[in-house]
């Protein structure tokens, strides 16, 4: 997910597109750049970084002009690097092109512009197939050529264009990416979405997909699919642009929240073929491979690492192959037996976490083969391994991992699963099953997240509660680690996570009137267990909320509230049971008035020690 701005107008171009880019950056921040016509022919500044790099260059070499399209990245196709970074210019620098989306045919254009057309690539990216396809169709009409290179693309793309030879305007196209239209007087904008230009205009165009646009100074043209000119109502925007930005969420952490079911079908869809066989670009792990494994370890930290312990239960059993998980600032000092029949996997939001980074230096300097869960294209960790799985998150921003945690567990799955197959330990029908049911999570989850106040209702009754304990059983110990860590790291509030089991053994000694007891009971085989846990706990004056799929009314008669989760499967349960438990941190933290997105002492991405 990358952002884009364009500007056309009597006004200076550069102002306007820093400042659009500066609205967008949340959309992708590892490069971004903008091509303006100077009078003399297009001028192009892009760099690796954030923002504030290409800011700098303009402030010393700053460039006057009234036409110009700008792009800030979020990496898929290429790591973030200068030449990587948009906007992409012809052989000719006549034609530049800035592209949020993912052209999924860009591999067979680029061929055929190589082989039949002889044109040189720069960088990386599919985006740069679009500059050299709009290069081959221009005859002095960049409309006609821009429409003429669409016919050709396959994939979501909201593209911006301009050529040397027509300063006068700016041709733009969407499909299934964001595209808006701002009207101004003796200027126009377009831009992925609203608050790249609320400064300026709050008359706005929303294109339709499979629209055209042609921007000129007193003039927007907006075309159908058969490039026919259709008539289109202002909307005219009422909120801010911070508002804006969160798409009306009042924080990054509760949109994040809410895109989940959105990560998970992405993590999903781009790993199954059309006959619904799992398959990792790039990933080329054999049986033989898998079988010359002697052992699986996985490393992370924090939310990173919750994510590895249920990854280990997925591939325990569906590949049967047993794996260990450590915290990363534990192996790199711990005595762990890693060799060349070791396969490591990293798991990482950001790919820059040192301890992490670190372990898997360590783990391959023994010979062991790097495999890594990574949700930023073209981060360290992503770098340095040799099979890289990308999570499909799209930018996380909140410093508590919502959406990169359930695909960082749908990754997992679908590992365990293609393992499994691989080893012959997962049969068709099995296979079958648990993957219609993954590829209805999504569906669940959006239903789930329709109707919160329940969870809402809890916090506002527990938010002054200091005593917070989570408890559960086999994977629901895991994602008892999960919903604490949330809770501690955005209320502040010291809560306990337990393998009720555990209690008996000292634990419950701290419960007492009054004490939150959050039971996670979503395994079938260990629901009777955790009903007698959750007895125990009452007994000593605890609130319980139950989180569960199953039982009827026997478990509204032992906890005080039970929160409903959509039926789904043991194996597949966390990626429901931890959604209930991010939005009761959340509510925590707003009722304390806490800064939510960013917590104090803590970082997105820890790149020390
Ligand atoms: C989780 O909410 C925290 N932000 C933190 O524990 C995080 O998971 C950990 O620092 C690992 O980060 P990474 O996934 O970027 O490596």
């Amino acid at each position: 997910m990358c952002g884009i701005v364009g500007y056309i107008g009597k006004n200076e171009a550069v102002p306007v597109l820093l400042n659009g880019l500066s609205k967008l950056e949340y959309r992708g921040y590892d490069s971004s750049g903008m091509a303006v016509h100077d009078g003399n022919g297009l001028n192009v500044r892009k760099f690796k970084g954030r923002l504030s790099v290409l800011e700098e260059d303009l402030q010393k070499n700053p460039i006057t002009s009234h036409i110009g399209i700008g792009h800030t990245r979020w990496a898929t196709h290429g790591e973030p690097s200068t030449v990587n970074a948009h906007p992409h210019m012809d052989e000719q620098g006549n034609i530049a092109v800035i592209h949020n989306g993912i052209l999924e045919n860009y591999m067979q254009l680029k061929e055929w512009l190589i082989e039949e057309h002889n044109v040189k690539f720069l960088s990386e990216t599919d985006t740069e197939v679009i500059v050299h396809l709009v290069h081959h169709f221009y005859d002095g009409d960049l409309l006609d050529a821009v429409t003429k290179a669409v016919e050709k693309m396959e994939g979501a793309y909201a593209i911006g264009v301009i050529c040397k030879e027509e300063p006068d305007k700016i041709v733009a196209v969407r499909k299934d990416s964001p595209l808006i239209v701002g009207r101004g007087n003796g200027e126009n904008y377009l831009a992925s979405d609203i608050p790249a230009i609320l400064k300026y205009t709050k008359e706005v165009y929303l294109i339709e997909n499979d629209e055209t646009v042609v921007l000129t100074q007193d003039s927007i043209a907006i075309y159908d699919s058969l490039m026919q000119k259709v008539e289109r109502d202002i909307y005219e925007v009422t909120w801010t642009a911070d508002a804006a930005e969160k798409e009306g969420y009042a924080h990054f952490t509760l949109k994040e929240i809410y895109e989940q079911p959105k990560g998970i079908s992405e993590t999903i869809k781009r790993r199954l073929t059309y006959d619904d066989e799992i398959f990792f670009e790039g990933v080329h792990l054999t049986k033989e491979d898998l079988e010359k494994f002697t052992k699986i370890y996985i490393v992370a930290c924090g939310t990173a690492y919750h994510a590895g312990l249920v990854g280990k239960r997925a591939i325990e059993s569906l590949a049967g192959v047993p794996v260990q998980v450590d915290i990363a600032s534990e192996f790199r000092y711990s005595n762990n037996f890693i060799d060349e029949n070791t396969l490591f996997i990293a798991v990482s939001q950001s790919g820059e976490t040192l301890d992490t980074l670190q372990s898997l230096r360590e783990a391959k300097r023994r010979g062991a083969r790097i495999m890594s869960i990574v949700n930023v294209v073209g981060s360290s960790v992503s770098r340095e391994s040799d099979d890289v799985l990308y999570t499909w998150a799209g930018p996380e921003i909140g410093v508590a991992s919502t959406k990169a945690f359930t695909t960082q567990l749908t990754m997992f799955y679908l590992l365990a699963m293609y393992m499994g197959k691989l080893l012959g330990q997962l049969d068709d029908a099995k296979y079958a099953e648990i993957l219609s049911e993954l590829k209805n999570i999504p569906d669940q989850l959006a239903e789930f997240l329709e109707d919160i106040t329940e969870i809402q209702h809890l916090a506002d009754s527990q938010f002054n509660n200091e005593s917070v304990f989570f408890m559960g059983r086999a994977v629901d110990v895991d994602i008892s680690f999960e919903s604490s860590l949330k809770l501690k790291e955005i209320s502040y509030i010291n809560s306990f996570a337990i393998a009720a089991g555990e209690l008996k053994h000292g634990t419950i000694a701290l419960i007492e009137e009054g004490t939150l007891v959050m039971a996670l009971a979503t395994q079938k085989g260990l629901f009777d267990k955790m009903l007698s846990n959750i007895k125990e706990v009452k007994a000593r004056g605890a609130y319980v909320v139950a989180v569960t799929q199953y039982g009827g009314s026997e478990i509204e008669k032992v906890a005080d509230s039970v929160i409903r989760i959509p039926q789904c499967s043991d194996l597949l349960a966390p990626l429901l049971s931890i959604v209930p438990m991010q939005l009761f941190a959340y509510y925590v933290s707003v009722a304390r008035g806490n800064d939510v997105d960013k917590p104090r002492n803590l970082a997105k991405s820890v790149t020390v020690e």
